[in-house]
């Protein structure tokens, strides 16, 4: 099996295994320095210099200069193997901005992956993120530059977990995060994203909600949509869970005027805190429009990174937490997986219909509902 992962374990745990990983990585780099200049240079930086440009706030010189030669092998690359690179909003801004050819939030990277017309997709995300891309691309080569790219919320349940609540609250429809395996979105009604939940929600022809696997979205939710009683999972996002009120209450006090912006993985708490909720790209389109002196984005740190040349009369400020596993993936992996096209995500054909179904289903509804 074509596996990346065989590069990159997650936490080696015996000295054998981390000798292992060390000459994997090696054996990886001395192929690649055997095909691509990778060395760092200012004449490649100069080269790239309008790419430069949308992140030089946030990038030192130095760093650019050892990044470009990495961004100039991929975007050669990408044309020869006819590629397209989906990337999420939490990629490091030398991937959102260097090298992506969509960025966007869940909802928009699935619609777009519906439109492919390229070979293959290089998903800079997490592993949710690129079987989602293949369940709805049956035929097409779908990469992931690090198989270990998890996701807490899509490691809280598996399709038993949806038997169970199915079980506890008979008839009730099961509404699931996109943020699961294929397996999960196969035994649930349909998906639904941050961008789109309280709308799905509300639009199920049943008093009782099931929503899986986040439990803080759910309860979110549930405040926007009260007619409705919404029963979930308990999942969390190690990400979003850590942020407290208490925390915001003490920032906002420190700095008045700091416009609090959170993402609904966080708790109801937290979000009652905050001026603005919304999926990530809805943080981006928010900061955008209202363009406050001080913003504090409670979510991943990259966020705030990547928007910052955007808008230079914003003033990022307070702490932001990292998804390790939306770090693994980097710009060397990216070029890895072109090269040597290892880490093709597969779904079982079987599991990749069912799971279309619920993921069609939400697309074709926030269509309808205009979300
Ligand atoms: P979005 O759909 O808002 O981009 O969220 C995805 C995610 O994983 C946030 O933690
Ligand atoms: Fe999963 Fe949270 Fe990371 Fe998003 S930020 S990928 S929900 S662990």
């Amino acid at each position: 099996m074509n596996r990346l992962h065989t590069l990159s374990p997650p936490v080696p745990n015996t000295n054998r295994q981390r000798l292992y990983i060390l000459l994997d990585e090696t054996a990886m780099r001395t192929e690649l320095a055997n095909h691509y200049d990778l060395t760092p240079s200012l004449a490649c930086a100069e080269e790239l210099a309008d790419i430069y440009a949308k992140m030089d706030r946030v990038i030192s010189p130095p760093d650019w200069a050892i990044y470009a030669p990495y961004v100039k092998a991929i975007l050669a690359l990408k044309k020869q193997r006819n590629a397209v690179i989906l990337a999420h909003n939490y990629m490091t801004p030398e991937i959102y901005h260097g090298i992506a050819d969509v960025v966007g939030d869940s909802l928009q990277l699935a619609i777009k992956a519906t439109e492919v017309e390229a070979d293959v997709i290089v998903q800079c995300g997490v592993h949710f993120m690129a079987e989602t891309s293949k369940i709805l691309n049956p035929s097409k080569t779908v990469l992931i530059p690090d198989m270990d790219a998890g996701c807490s919320l899509a490691e809280s349940i598996t399709a038993e977990g949806i038997a169970e609540m199915r079980a506890k609250y008979p008839g009730a429809p099961v509404v699931t995060y996109v943020n699961t395996t294929a397996e999960v979105k196969a035994a649930s009604d349909i998906c639904c994203t941050s961008s789109n939940a309280a709308q799905i929600v509300a639009a199920q022809d049943s008093d009782t909600v099931i929503m899986t696997p986040d439990q803080y979205l759910a309860q979110n939710v549930a405040k926007e949509v009260p007619n409705k009683r919404v029963v979930w999972w308990a999942g969390s996002c190690i990400v979003h869970e850590q942020y407290t009120a208490k925390d915001l209450r003490e920032y906002r006090d420190w700095n008045p005027g700091t416009r609090i912006i959170a993402h609904p993985e966080c708790p109801p708490d937290v979000i009652a805190e905050a001026d603005f909720s919304g999926s990530t790209s809805g943080i981006i389109d928010y900061v955008h429009r209202e363009r406050p002196e001080k913003a504090m984005l409670v979510t991943e740190c990259s966020m705030a990174a990547n928007i910052s040349d955007e808008l230079p009369d914003v003033d990022f400020v307070g702490p932001c937490n990292m998804c390790p596993y939306m770090k693994k993936i980097t710009l060397e992996k990216v070029l890895w997986s072109l090269h040597s096209m290892q880490g093709a995500v597969e779904v079982d054909p079987e599991i990749a219909a069912q799971a279309r179904v619920a993921v069609e289903r939400m697309i074709d509804l926030s269509r309808r509902l205009a979300v």
